[in-house]
């Protein structure tokens, strides 16, 4: 799909928790219809990043520039300006005691102002196509994690954002339901829309991903296509972290000279079993004489 004009713009964004500096001076473009995966270790700031974004922490530093608009602003309009920029976390923060639709009406009606009507026929549409209409008399309580999470995603897909982020979104969810999770966010790249999406899930980052933006300690350390990074990352740091992820080396024996303690280790069998021998050797004499 090809990419529109820029639509998002962070030049040196600093974000400070006390003396911590988490965002060191971060620097990143994104393009209309672009699908950004953001990788890192845990605590890099990937969180802190997106909620930058969504105006939930103050920065100390540095621009974001949405559609032209200053985000860093002091005086930004947070109200307006969330609706144009959807968010989803990890724990859905669905409202316990409001239905699935109206969890989804909400928004539509009372910051959008729409009439109920044309809100009712945007929620069905949304709730239709991730497969939970039928569900939407349904406490946030009575539904599973995945059924949750399409929830949250539809509630901010509604109010038709121009950006999405999502974090973690399925971190907290049993293995049999990320697929249906993340199966949503990939039509949703197909739709060309643009999204920053942060995951530990490689094998979808891989599938979803225009470009792979690697983290580490507050800056970001690669910005690559996502079959340069995963085959070939350029730093010994993203190697490293993308080794976390690969289970087949585990069990493979390894060469003496792979481990500086296999010398050592030989060293030690040797001199055990040279003991044991003389041991062997001293408890048998006595037997002989
Ligand atoms: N509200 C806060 N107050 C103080 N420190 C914070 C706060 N939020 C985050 N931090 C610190 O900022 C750093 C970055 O946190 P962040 O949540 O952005 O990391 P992350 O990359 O999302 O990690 P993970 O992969 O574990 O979610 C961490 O050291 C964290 O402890
Ligand atoms: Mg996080």
């Amino acid at each position: 799909m090809s990419l529109g004009p820029d639509i998002l713009k962070i030049k040196d964004l600093k974000k400070n928790f006390g003396s911590l500096a988490v965002l060191k001076g971060l620097t990143l473009t994104v393009r209309q219809g672009e699908v950004l995966v953001i990788i890192g270790p845990s605590g890099c700031g990937k969180s802190t990043l997106l909620r930058c974004l969504n105006g939930l922490e103050p920065v100390q530093g540095g621009q974001i520039i949405f559609g032209g608009q200053y985000l860093t602003d002091p005086h930004i309009n947070w109200s307006r300006t969330r609706q144009r920029i959807g968010m989803v976390f990890q724990n859905y923060e669905l409202f316990p005691h409001l239905t699935a639709l109206d969890n989804v009406l909400l928004g539509l009606i009372r910051v959008q102002k729409r009439s109920k009507t044309e809100a009712l026929a945007i929620a069905e549409r949304w709730l239709t196509r991730v497969g939970l209409w039928d569900r939407r008399g349904s406490f946030p309580r009575q539904l599973s994690g995945g059924q949750k999470q399409r929830v949250a995603i539809v509630r901010a897909l509604a109010l038709e954002p121009e950006i999405m982020l999502f974090d973690e979104v399925t971190a907290s969810l049993d293995p049999e339901m990320v697929r249906e999770v993340l199966d949503v966010i990939v039509n949703l790249a197909k739709d060309g829309r643009t999204m920053l999406i942060v995951t530990h899930e490689m094998a979808f980052a891989k599938a979803v991903a225009d470009r792979v933006i690697f983290m580490d300690e507050g800056l970001i350390v690669e910005d690559a296509k996502p079959e340069v990074f995963f085959e070939n990352p350029a730093t010994e740091r993203a190697r490293r972290f993308l080794n976390i992820f690969q289970f087949s080396d585990i069990h493979k024996p390894q060469e003496p000279s792979a481990s500086p303690l296999a010398k050592e280790a030989q060293d030690v069998k040797e001199s055990n079993d040279a003991k044991e021998s003389n041991d062997a050797k001293d408890s048998k004499e006595p037997e002989l004489s």
